[in-house]
C-alpha cells in the first residue's frame, strides 16, 4: 500500500518524509490556502521535496480552463499528478489528459458510479473521501470496498486512493479491503506508530536492561 500525505505544510512533509516510507502527496485548494503562499510556488517546492507523486488541484469548472491550469501545473515537475473534481467537465479533461500522457486523480469521489466513469475515461488515481461520507452517515469504508471489487471485475488500472482518512482505523479497513494508496494527514501519520503496549514493554525492557552488562 501507498502512503500519501494530505497537506500542503512544508515542515509536516518533511517530518513524515522523515520516517522513509512515504510515497507521494495530496494537497486541494482549502491546504493550499492554510499556507499564505502562492499556489504555483508551493506544488513547485513540495514537488522538489518529495520525488513520489504530488496531487496539485485545478480550479476552473469548465473544460477548457480545467486542461489549461492542468497542463500548466503539469510543467512544474515530472512527478505533478492533476487533481480535477468528479464533474462531466472533469471526466471529459481526465480523457484528455490521459491521452497527453498526463497523470490525474479524480476527486470528491462519492459513488461507485463516479468511480467506474474516472476508470473509464483512464484516470490514474480516483479519490474517495470516506470521511466526509461517515459525517452524513452514509458508510465511507463501503464505498471503497465497491470501487476495490468493481475495479477488479474489469481489471481497470486505476488506482483506488483512500481519502478523507481521519483515523487510524480507515487506513486499516481500506488496507484490509485491498485500496492502493490512503492519503494521510500528518495528525494520523503521526499516530500510526503509537500503541500503548509498545511504551509499556519498552519501558519494562530499559529497566531489566539496566541489570546486565552490554559485553
Ligand atoms: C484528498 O485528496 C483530499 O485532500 C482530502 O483527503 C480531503 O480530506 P478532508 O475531508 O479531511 O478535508
Amino acid at each position: 500500500m501507498d502512503f500519501f500525505i494530505d497537506t500542503a505544510d512544508l515542515d509536516e512533509i518533511r517530518k513524515a518524509k522523515d520516517y522513509g516510507i512515504l510515497d507521494g502527496v495530496t494537497t486541494n485548494p482549502s491546504l493550499i490556502a492554510k499556507t499564505g503562499k502562492p499556489f504555483k510556488k508551493v506544488i513547485a517546492e513540495i514537488a522538489t521535496l518529495v520525488p513520489g507523486d504530488v496531487s496539485a488541484e485545478v480550479l476552473s469548472l469548465d473544460l477548457d480552463g480545467i486542461l489549461r491550469e492542468g497542463r500548466e501545473l503539469a510543467k512544474i515537475a515530472g512527478n505533478i499528478v492533476i487533481k480535477v473534481p468528479l464533474i462531466a467537465e472533469g471526466i471529459k479533461a481526465v480523457k484528455i489528459f490521459s491521452g497527453e500522457g498526463i497523470k490525474t486523480n479524480v476527486t470528491l469521489c462519492f459513488s461507485s458510479m463516479q468511480a467506474l466513469l474516472a476508470a473509464k475515461a483512464g484516470a490514474t488515481y480516483i479519490s474517495p473521501f470516506v470521511g466526509r461520507l461517515d459525517d452524513i452517515s452514509h458508510d465511507g469504508m463501503e464505498l471503497i470496498q465497491e470501487i476495490v471489487t468493481i475495479y477488479q471485475n474489469y481489471d481497470y488500472s486505476t488506482k483506488v486512493l483512500a481519502a478523507s482518512i481521519r483515523h487510524p482505523i480507515h487506513l486499516k479497513t481500506a488496507a484490509l479491503m485491498g485500496a492502493d494508496v490512503a492519503t494521510i494527514p500528518f495528525k494520523v501519520f503521526d499516530m500510526l506508530v503509537k500503541h500503548p503496549l509498545t511504551d509499556k514493554g519498552l519501558e519494562q525492557f530499559i529497566e531489566d536492561s539496566k541489570k546486565f552488562h552490554w559485553d
